[in-house]
């Protein structure tokens, strides 16, 4: 598998029909919640996992510090911090999961995430993480902070992680 930005429209439609496919018709988001002008930011980074038969597994973006979340799902409920970059919108399609896509689209995420807002080597990511789902962030080093709550009924944490560069020898 690999994991690539979105550069077309084409590609745009794609995450954003795999989206509509995890979050709406599986778990329930309003439709109009999932998508938010976030998506639409020129500082926003979406990316794509492709098995090695070109099917689409997963999708997720890298949200910019900054970025308006007023209208973003999770906006304004939990305690994430504007100032630094937030990961969102984490979705593996329901028959690709368990093969690694997520981890994939994470580092990928991540490793962004270091380039183009790491100080020093270190960059302070958050996300808000779906209970459920949190077993998954946390392997990945993420840990909780702040109050839950709910977000389109559904239980939810902040959770923040301080991604490093890998130590070069
Ligand atoms: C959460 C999600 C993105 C994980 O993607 P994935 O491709 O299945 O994850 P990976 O295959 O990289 O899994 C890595 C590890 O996390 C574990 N894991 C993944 N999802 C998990 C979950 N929901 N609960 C507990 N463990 C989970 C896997 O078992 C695996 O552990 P292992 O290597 O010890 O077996 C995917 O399950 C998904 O899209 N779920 C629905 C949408 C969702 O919940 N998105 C997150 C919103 S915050």
């Amino acid at each position: 598998m690999h994991v690539v930005p979105v550069v077309t429209e084409q590609q745009f439609e794609e995450a954003l029909a795999l989206r509509i496919a995890v979050f709406v018709d599986e778990q329930g988001v309003d439709p109009d919640s999932e998508r938010d002008d976030i998506d639409d930011d020129p500082r926003t980074l979406h990316a794509l996992c492709y098995a090695d038969t070109g099917a689409l597994l997963g999708v997720g973006r890298l949200v910019a510090p900054g970025t308006d979340t007023a209208h973003g799902a999770g906006a304004g409920l939990g305690a994430m911090s504007p100032d630094v970059p937030h990961i969102g919108r984490v979705a593996v399609g329901i028959e690709g999961r368990g093969a690694g896509a997520g981890t994939a689209l994470m580092a990928f995420l991540e490793a962004e995430a270091l380039a183009r807002f790491g100080e020093e080597g270190a960059v302070r990511v958050e996300l808000s993480a779906q209970d459920q789902a949190m077993p998954f962030y946390a392997r990945l080093g993420y840990e909780t902070f702040g109050e839950g709550y709910l977000d389109e009924g559904i239980g939810h944490h902040d959770a923040f992680k301080i991604v490093r560069a890998p130590h070069t020898p």
